[in-house]
């Protein structure tokens, strides 16, 4: 049997990473094959676009550029590691996917969800999750988190302003409520165990 593909969204610092690796453990324990993914990445080909696209300057890629790039890397992704895993049979679980380029490039950058979903249809056939879990934060938990990531090191796309993160924020919000057979909206605002306990529910309906 094909294994299901499930992709964890959010803004920054909605602790999809440490949601990826719960529900990675949570799936073992039913006796799930687990494959845990990320982008950008995923693929080693994908991993070097990965630092083309965080490292540098702000201003080092044209918006088209950005999106084309994102792009290519989730085409090396899936077919090179999200497509074999499910034919093998296992579930894999990417820390983000194609909706996070519909909101920030084409929702926050301006360049619209139909220009991404095309270089999407191009690049990996349209492939799209079973399963979007949508880690949802009060705009100001958000900049709290974020701030303190700032602090740390941000990269080329964390560290664009709060009005560009607040359009990524509505952006996800409207692909939630246009498709909710595949979106699961998640309160992430809860101890890590909650959020856990709350996406496994999400989930039953696949187990
Ligand atoms: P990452 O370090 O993985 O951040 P996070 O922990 O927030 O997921 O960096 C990924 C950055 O790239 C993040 O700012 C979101 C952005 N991004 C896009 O703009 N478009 C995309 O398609 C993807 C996958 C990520």
């Amino acid at each position: 049997m094909r294994g299901r593909f499930i992709s964890l969204e959010g803004g920054e610092g909605a602790g999809k990473s440490t949601q990826v690796r719960r529900l990675a453990e949570a799936l073992r324990e039913r006796g799930l094959d687990v494959v845990e993914t990320r982008e950008p990445g995923g693929s080693p080909g994908a991993e070097a676009i990965r630092s083309l696209l965080l490292e540098g300057d702000e201003q080092r890629w044209t918006a088209e550029a950005e999106a084309l790039l994102f792009a290519a890397a989730r085409a090396d992704h899936v077919a090179r590691t999200i497509r074999p895993a499910l034919e093998r049979g296992e579930w894999v679980l990417s820390d983000r996917f194609l909706d996070s380029s519909l909101a920030y490039q084409g929702g926050a950058g301006g360049l619209g969800v139909d220009r991404i979903r095309a270089l999407h249809k191009f690049g990996s056939g349209g492939f799209v999750p079973d399963r979007t879990l949508l880690l949802s934060l009060p705009p100001k938990e958000a900049a709290a988190r974020a701030g303190r990531r700032d602090t740390e090191g941000a990269d080329r796309i964390g560290g664009r302003g709060d009005l560009y993160h607040r359009g990524v924020s509505a952006a996800f919000e409207a692909l939630a409520e246009a498709e909710p057979e595949r979106y699961r909206v998640i309160d992430a605002s809860g101890s890590p165990d909650d959020v856990a306990a709350v996406i496994l529910a999400a989930m039953e309906d696949l187990l």
